[in-house]
């Protein structure tokens, strides 16, 4: 057994510059840690305007299949994308237009998403096109004129005639309808009751005009309160929600918090207080959902609602907060996270396309999302634990493989900014734990950019994943790991500030 006194005496001299944390980790999975994380825990949802843009029509984006190519490395499983949000509600089928898709702008309306899009029968091209994907397709749920109903069989049918029947997850009908008056699309007393009845309308029709098993994914909520619409209320008798019993998985949105609220690095994206609070609701939802039988996820995500924050949400402390909020989620029970992107969004993971003469490019948060993929690894047998600390700054994770004790994941999220320290070395925390007696050595694979708020330069083992070197593929450029043996019964690892690492146990 691990002793703290043993370690104290050992550690406090040797490494009496930095903080310090001692944890005891237990070698094989307490009754608390999760249960099996999914292999496709992590995947995208991806606005529908702008799916095109990252799959490809005619020929496909190689740089966005080898960066999902690339996740799909580390788990051995293919990623689930939604294609949804925002504009999946202002989307219209036209069976004569030749073109994939027409998106029309208006500045006025939104910068960043067209006000409405028009789609052909060769939009569904562009779901043959990568190769490591199975689809959840939004359709459109506000249009009410006369032909909404026309409008949904064509995209179902056409969804059904062009993406393979394996490949073809789930349909979701309607993005954040729960705020649908807020926006417009429906009159100020439409009632949650007014929702459910057009969405099971809608549905029922779908179903009988096809005569198969349509299943879908719902309800798709904005909103985690309790007030006129709620994610909890919605499944209660009164509703009679899942009345035909098709929905085969929950799904629920979320944020950290809004781009009009100036978020900052320090208060909402690199704090584990913060994080911990935003993932506090979801896990709640789990519980509720899980105790009635049914599979909860979060169907869109990301940092900053409103498409991300200047210098917050495309930057390197994004990718932090990305894996901290992953598997602090997975360490809870949920299912299934999609990170959302969007063309030019500033959260984005990546962005698939030129854009105004800027070239196509791997942001920061991608970053964080291959670190969590090679966290669950690729055994399918994959528990993961949160080892709680003091502070909002220190983050530890344990990953059982099989019964067993394989990884820790140690997060250390002050920020070093290298303004401010004038070249100082980076500060560094040096988390110290128990090796189970058969480890006879560990490999420690850095997460590292030069400061919190770099938006390049970030390497994850020594690898680039960036754009300009091999589109995509992981390029060696530095030497990102290292071999630590145990020292009387204890690993320690040092952490520098804005960093995090991945030790798997040999
Ligand atoms: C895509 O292919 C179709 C026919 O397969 C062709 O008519 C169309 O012009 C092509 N579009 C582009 C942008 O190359
Ligand atoms: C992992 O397990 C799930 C559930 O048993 C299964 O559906 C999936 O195909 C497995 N994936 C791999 C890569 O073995
Ligand atoms: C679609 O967007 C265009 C450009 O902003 C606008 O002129 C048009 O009225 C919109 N159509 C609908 C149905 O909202
Ligand atoms: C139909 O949608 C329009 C906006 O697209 C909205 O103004 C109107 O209130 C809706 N009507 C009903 C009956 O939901
Ligand atoms: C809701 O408001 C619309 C006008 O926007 C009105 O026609 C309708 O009767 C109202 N419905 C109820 C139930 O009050
Ligand atoms: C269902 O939720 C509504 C609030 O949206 C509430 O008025 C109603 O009493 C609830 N019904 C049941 C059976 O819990
Ligand atoms: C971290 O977040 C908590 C609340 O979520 C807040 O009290 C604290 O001040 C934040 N820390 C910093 C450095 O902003
Ligand atoms: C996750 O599942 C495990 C195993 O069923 C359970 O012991 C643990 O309490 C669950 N965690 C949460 C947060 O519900
Ligand atoms: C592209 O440039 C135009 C003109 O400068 C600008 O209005 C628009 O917002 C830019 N779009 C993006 C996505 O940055
Ligand atoms: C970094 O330090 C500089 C100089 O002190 C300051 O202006 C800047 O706001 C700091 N950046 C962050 C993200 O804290
Ligand atoms: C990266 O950050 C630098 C410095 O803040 C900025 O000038 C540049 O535009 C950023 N690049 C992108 C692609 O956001
Ligand atoms: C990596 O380390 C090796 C051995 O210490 C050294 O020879 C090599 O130059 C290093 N490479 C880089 C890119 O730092």
């Amino acid at each position: 057994m691990f002793k703290s006194a043993l370690l104290s005496t050992v550690f406090n001299t040797l490494f009496a510059v930095c903080e310090i944390i001692p944890l005891v980790v237990q070698t094989t999975p307490p009754a608390s840690a999760s249960t099996i994380v999914p292999l496709d825990f992590l995947s995208y949802s991806i606005e529908f305007s702008f799916w095109g843009d990252y799959a490809g029509f005619n020929a496909t984006n190689e740089f966005t299949n080898n960066l999902i190519g690339n996740l799909k490395t580390e788990t051995g499983q293919d990623l689930i994308i939604r294609v949804g949000g925002a504009t999946q509600d202002r989307t219209t089928y036209i069976a004569s237009q030749k073109q994939p898709i027409i998106n029309n702008w208006d500045y006025t309306y939104n910068l960043d998403q067209p006000k409405n899009s028009t789609i052909g029968p060769s939009f569904w091209r562009s779901f043959n096109r990568l190769s490591s994907t199975k689809y959840i397709f939004g359709l459109n749920f506000f249009k009410n004129d006369s032909t909404f109903m026309q409008n949904l069989y064509g995209e179902v049918s056409e969804s059904r005639k062009n993406i393979p029947t394996e490949k073809l997850y789930l349909f979701e009908l309607g993005n954040e309808n729960d705020v649908g008056t807020g926006n417009g699309f429906r009159p100020a007393n439409w009632t949650q009751k007014d929702y459910v009845n057009e969405w099971v309308y809608r549905t029922e029709h779908l179903q009988s005009k096809n005569n198969d098993k349509l299943r879908f994914y719902a309800p798709s909520f904005a909103g985690l309160g309790n007030d006129v619409f709620s994610p909890i209320t919605v499944w209660n008798s009164t509703y009679d929600y899942d009345q035909d019993g098709w929905i085969a998985e929950v799904s629920q949105h979320g944020y950290v918090t809004f781009a009009t609220r100036n978020p900052t690095l320090a208060s909402d994206i690199m704090n584990h207080t913060t994080t911990s609070r935003f993932v506090a609701p979801f896990v709640n939802l789990n519980n509720f959902h899980t105790s009635h039988g049914r599979i909860f996820t979060i169907g869109e995500t990301n940092s900053v609602a409103g498409q991300g924050a200047f210098n917050v949400s495309d930057v390197f402390g994004s990718a932090l907060w990305g894996i901290d909020f992953s598997l602090l989620s997975a360490a809870n029970n949920i299912t299934r996270l999609h990170f959302h992107q969007g063309t030019a969004y500033r959260y984005a993971s990546w962005q698939p396309v030129t854009v105004n003469g800027t070239a196509p490019l791997t942001k920061p948060p991608y970053y964080g999302n291959i670190f969590v993929a090679r966290f669950i690894g690729s055994s399918n047998n994959t528990q993961i634990m949160n080892y709680p600390l003091d502070g909002e700054s220190n983050v530890a994770y344990a990953a059982y493989d099989g019964g067993k004790l394989a990884r820790m994941a140690f997060l250390n999220m002050d920020i070093y900014n290298l303004t401010a320290s004038a070249g100082a070395p980076k500060p560094s925390n040096t988390f110290v734990f128990n090796a189970p007696s058969w480890a006879t050595s560990a490999e420690v694979t850095k997460l590292t950019a030069p400061e919190a708020t770099s938006n390049t330069t970030i390497t994850f083992g020594g690898y680039s994943y960036d754009y300009n070197l091999a589109k995509g593929r992981p390029v060696k450029v530095s030497n990102g790991t290292s071999m630590i043996m145990p020292n009387n019964g204890v690993f320690s690892v040092e952490v520098a500030a804005s960093e995090a690492v991945i030790v798997a146990l040999q």
